[in-house]
């Protein structure tokens, strides 16, 4: 067993985004648990290390009701959706609060997000923004409700041209670091945050809610959330859009000419997640549904967590850990097809459900059979047709019952591209009858 390379250091936690530092990666991302000082404060005693401050612009009108949950099996809003705007709190309110508060916690990060639409609007907003004493500015071009149908919001993070911009105007008129926050409602990431980068951004934050209808009461065939009887798309977040936000943070980091810093956002809930985002290149973290849910305090296990986790890993930096996991995002034709695994079952383990049966039949490869021995309520696995899909292992409940083994099939490691450019030899295909 190989020896883990531990430290008995303790790690520090400090964060840099593009020159914003704060004691550690974790900041409250711009919405309703940073909408006054009150909150943000609240929050930093809690351990919270930064707070984008809900953005701030033209005064708005909110409409109730305005958020709704989705559940699954059981288990409360897996995924959120709102359809609030910016903030409703007069901007010199905000603007006051956010001095009181930088004033009181000068060593925690605090970001001003911000969303205009005319070049003088920006150039006030971003002067006003400054003279709070605020670390850093993050640009809104992500709304994807509301705001946009106004020429803001998502309606700037879908058109590059627009995006760099005003992020050029911004950069020009901030003596702060400026970041641009990239809605995720867009086919491919990557020229957008470019767009960020060519306008002079310092980095990117990403994701902001994706554009959805999160579910229609079937007995009013109301639209949820609604407003009297009619409901409108919304923005979706929490648990359930983790996977597209960590796709499209390695996307950014793994492109060659972008190289910005990323705050990572989505589905952030515990600092698992918040290590999935440090590993694929983000150098710090937001949050914003689970703390909505679950409230401020969430931080302190993130804070133990991510400690515990950098000592267990030798890392004593964050710096060490940032993008540690981008290496191993590949293209899909990179991939070795004559890798080749199959399922194992753990009969010590097993408890004879015979959910992985059901899978296999029916999802999977018809490679899984009752035991022969009568006595015995332990699966079998015929490996010579297990093709190696996982689909049994993600459905039995009991951990570690099944794993997944390497073949030794004797061929080389063949990927498609060098099939098709180098005539490499692929294994016979199994599970092809
Ligand atoms: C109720 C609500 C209001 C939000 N308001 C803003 C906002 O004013 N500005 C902004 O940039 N993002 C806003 N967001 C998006 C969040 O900052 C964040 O990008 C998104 O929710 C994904 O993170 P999460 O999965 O942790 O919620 C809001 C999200 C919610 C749920
Ligand atoms: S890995 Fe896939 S094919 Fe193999 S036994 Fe499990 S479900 Fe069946
Ligand atoms: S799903 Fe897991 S526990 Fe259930 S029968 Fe299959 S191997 Fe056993």
């Amino acid at each position: 067993m190989s020896e883990k390379p531990t430290t008995k250091v303790v790690p520090s936690l400090v964060s840099n985004t593009g020159g914003i530092v704060s004691p550690n990666p974790f900041w409250l991302a711009s919405a309703p648990p940073a909408n006054s000082g009150g909150q943000v404060q609240r929050a930093f005693d809690a351990g919270w290390g930064g707070a984008v401050w809900k953005t701030l612009g033209q005064p708005i009108q909110n409409v109730s009701s305005r958020f709704g949950g989705m559940h699954s099996k059981g288990v409360r809003a897996v995924g959120f959706n709102n359809i609030e705007l910016i903030t409703d709190r007069p901007l010199e309110t905000n603007f006051r609060e956010i001095y009181e508060t930088k004033k009181k916690y000068p060593k925690h990060a605090v970001i001003v997000s911000l969303m205009v639409e005319t070049r003088e609007e920006w150039k006030d907003i971003i002067k006003r923004s400054i003279d709070t004493g605020a670390d850093g500015l993050e640009l809104n071009f992500g709304c994807p409700h509301g705001m946009c149908e106004r020429g803001m919001g998502s309606a700037v993070g879908q058109e590059p041209k627009v995006n760099q911009e005003i992020t050029s105007w911004a950069v020009e008129y901030s003596s702060i670091p400026v970041l641009v926050k990239l809605t995720p409602n867009v086919s491919d990431i990557r020229p957008h945050g470019m767009a960020a980068k060519r306008g002079g951004a310092h980095g990117v934050s990403l994701i902001n809610t994706i554009k959805s209808i999160i579910g229609v009461d079937i007995d009013s065939f109301a639209i949820e959330p609604h407003v009297q009887s009619l409901g409108t798309n919304g923005g979706y977040c929490g648990q359930a859009v983790r996977p597209i936000a960590l796709h499209m943070v390695a996307s950014l980091a793994r492109e060659k000419d972008f190289g910005l810093p990323i705050s990572g956002i989505g589905g952030v809930c515990n600092w698992r997640d918040a290590v999935e985002f440090i590993l694929l290149g983000s150098s710090s973290v937001q949050v914003c549904t689970e703390v909505m849910l679950r409230g401020y305090r969430i931080v302190e296990d993130m804070i133990e967590g991510l400690t515990q986790y950098m000592r267990d890993h030798g890392f004593s930096t964050l710096d060490q850990m940032v993008g540690r996991a981008v290496r191993n995002y590949s293209e899909w034709g990179d991939l070795d097809l004559n890798y080749e695994t199959v399922a194992k079952i753990d009969a010590s383990k097993c408890i004879g459900c015979n959910l992985c049966m059901t899978a296999c039949q029916d999802g999977a490869h018809q490679c899984i059979h009752p035991s022969k021995d009568e006595k015995s309520r332990v699966p079998v696995i015929d490996e010579a047709e297990c093709v190696g899909c996982n689909l049994c292992q993600i459905v039995c409940p009991v951990s570690g019952c099944i794993t997944m083994e390497q073949v030794q099939n004797g061929f080389a490691p063949a990927t498609w591209n060098q099939h098709v450019h180098e005539g490499a030899l692929l294994r016979p295909k199994k599970g092809a009858h």
